[in-house]
């Protein structure tokens, strides 16, 4: 049986099953009211679990831009995204993201820890999206993870805990923050939490109680009417 609150998740998003951090992204999506039609970009996409679920939630009428610096990246996606011609993956890094057209939706989720600069990405986020639509952003702050009790670290991290500052930088790229909230999945024993840490650290938890590191999700909007940030 679902956890509470993932019945509500859009249907597209049920492909993330496996997802341990789809909840946060399931109620952001949903806040927006993303449906039919909507230009979107998912930034530092991977292999494009996240681009494949907005693409089916935009349908054929829509477009999601794949974006990634990492040009195995686009492959990964293709394969992913073989059966939705809606997405469309470009090698790009995100400091220099250029898209055929203004979007409504410019999306990051564990991309802003690994960059060099956070705060430029997110002002290009900003710049991608028409007046009036919508930057949504998705970040860790993985100090305040936990396994038995002990903090996680993420040393091959240039930002671990950005998403401490998320609401700042997205403020400070001109957009107005319409919500933000941090959500941590955790677990003890056999299940996705213990399966995901031992994914991402190579570590097996065994039976020690798990806290992962909370997501900070920040909606924002760049004004309607506006000057808005330049690119
Ligand atoms: C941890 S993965 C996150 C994948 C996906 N967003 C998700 O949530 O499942 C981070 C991705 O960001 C990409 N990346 C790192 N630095 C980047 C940059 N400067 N520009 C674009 N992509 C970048 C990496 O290649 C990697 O695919």
């Amino acid at each position: 049986m679902d956890a509470p609150g993932l019945r509500d998740a859009p249907d597209a998003l049920k492909g993330l099953r496996d997802d341990v951090y789809r909840r946060p992204l399931s109620t952001a999506l949903s806040r927006l009211g993303l449906g039919r039609g909507w230009r979107c970009v998912d930034v530092g996409a991977g292999g494009g679990d996240v681009s494949v679920a907005l693409a089916e939630m935009v349908g054929r009428d829509g477009r999601v831009y794949a974006v990634d610096s990492d040009p195995l990246a686009r492959d990964a996606v293709a394969r992913a995204a073989a059966a939705h011609a809606q997405v469309i993956a470009l090698t790009q890094a995100a400091e220099d993201l250029i898209l055929p057209e203004a979007v409504d939706l410019a999306f990051c989720r564990f991309l802003l820890l690994h960059v060099l600069e956070p705060a430029a990405v997110v002002r290009r986020m900003a710049g991608a999206v028409k007046p009036g639509a919508w930057v949504v952003a998705q970040e860790p702050v993985t100090s305040a993870g936990r396994i038995d009790g002990v903090a996680l670290s993420m040393p091959d991290a240039r930002h671990p805990d950005v998403g401490a500052i998320l609401p700042a930088l997205v403020r400070d790229a001109g957009l107005e923050v319409v919500d933000a909230w941090a959500e941590a999945p955790a677990g003890v024993g056999a299940g996705p939490v213990r399966s995901y840490l031992q994914s991402l650290t190579g570590v097996d938890p065994g039976d020690d109680p798990v806290v992962l590191p909370p997501l900070v999700t920040v909606i924002g909007r760049r004004p309607p009417g506006g000057p808005g940030t330049t690119r």
